[in-house]
C-alpha cells in the first residue's frame, strides 16, 4: 500500500504537535510524536537512574516498549504499558531530554519505530529531523520557527505552574535550540525542500490554514 508521509519539524514550542494532530485528524492519517519517544525514553532512564553519559546498549533499549495512540483527538503514550502521557511533559524530563536525544543508539531506536509505523499507515510525524533524516522522501515537509520569548510564554501557559518563571523557560528554550541544532547526529535544520513558517505572530488556526493550503496547492 502506498502511504503518505507529512513531516512537521521545527524549534521547541512552536506548536508542531498541535498542528500535526489537527492535520492527522483532518486527513484521517495516523499521528506520531517523535519527541514523545525521546521524552518517554528519558523518563525511563531517569526513573532507572541511568545517566546519559553511560554506554546505552541495545540490551537496555530492548527493555523499553513504547506505544503511541491517537484516537478521537486524544494522544496517549505508553511506556512499558504505563500511560506516561502527562509525566513526559514534566519539567525534569524537559530539562534532560536533549542530552538523551543526542545519543546515536537512542536515535536509531526511535528511527526504527517510526519507519515501522509508516509501512502500513499514512502518517503525520512531528519532530526535529523527520524531513531531513527519518523520512527524507516525505510527501510534504514543514519547518516551524518562532521568537524564543513568544515560545517561552506559550510553554509557560501550557506548564501552568507559577513557580516556573517565563525567563527561565526562555533560557531553557534557547539552550535546547542550541543543543538540538548543534548536535552531531541529525541536528535540527530545515530540509531544503521544507516549507518554513514563522509562527510568532500567527494563531494556531492561521498556521494550520497555511499548512493545509500548501498541501492542497501542491
Ligand atoms: O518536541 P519535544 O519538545 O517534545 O522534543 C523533545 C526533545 O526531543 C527535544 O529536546 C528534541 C528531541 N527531539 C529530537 O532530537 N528529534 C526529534 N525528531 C524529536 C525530538
Amino acid at each position: 500500500m502506498d502511504t503518505v508521509i507529512i513531516a512537521i519539524d521545527g524549534q521547541a514550542s512552536t506548536g508542531k504537535s498541535t498542528q500535526a494532530k489537527k492535520l492527522a485528524e483532518n486527513l484521517k492519517y495516523d499521528y506520531r510524536d517523535s519527541g514523545a519517544y525521546y521524552r518517554a525514553i528519558t523518563l525511563y532512564f531517569l526513573d532507572n537512574n541511568i545517566k546519559f553519559d553511560l554506554n546505552i546498549t541495545d540490551k537496555i533499549l530492548h527493555k523499553i516498549n513504547i506505544k503511541q495512540t491517537y484516537e478521537e483527538g486524544q494522544f496517549r503514550i505508553y511506556l512499558n504499558d504505563y500511560d506516561v502521557t502527562d509525566k513526559i511533559r514534566g519539567h525534569k524530563v524537559s530539562l534532560n531530554v536533549s542530552n538523551f536525544a543526542k545519543k546515536k543508539e537512542i536515535r536509531k531506536f526511535v528511527f526504527n519505530q517510526l519507519r515501522k509505523s509508516s509501512e502500513s499507515n499514512s502518517l503525520v510525524v512531528d519532530g526535529r529531523d523527520i524531513g531531513t533524516v527519518v523520512f527524507p522522501n516525505a510527501d510534504f515537509k514543514f519547518f516551524l520557527v518562532g521568537k524564543p520569548k513568544i515560545r517561552a510564554e506559550r510553554r509557560h501557559k501550557q506548564i501552568n505552574d507559577d513557580s516556573v518563571k517565563v525567563d527561565i523557560i526562555e533560557e531553557e528554550i534557547k539552550q535546547r535550540d542550541k543543543t538540538d541544532s548543534t548536535r552531531e547526529i541529525a541536528p535540527l535544520k530545515k530540509a531544503v525542500d521544507a516549507f518554513k513558517i514563522d509562527v510568532s505572530n500567527l494563531t494556531i488556526n492561521e498556521v494550520f490554514n497555511k499548512i493545509l493550503q500548501k498541501i492542497k496547492s501542491d
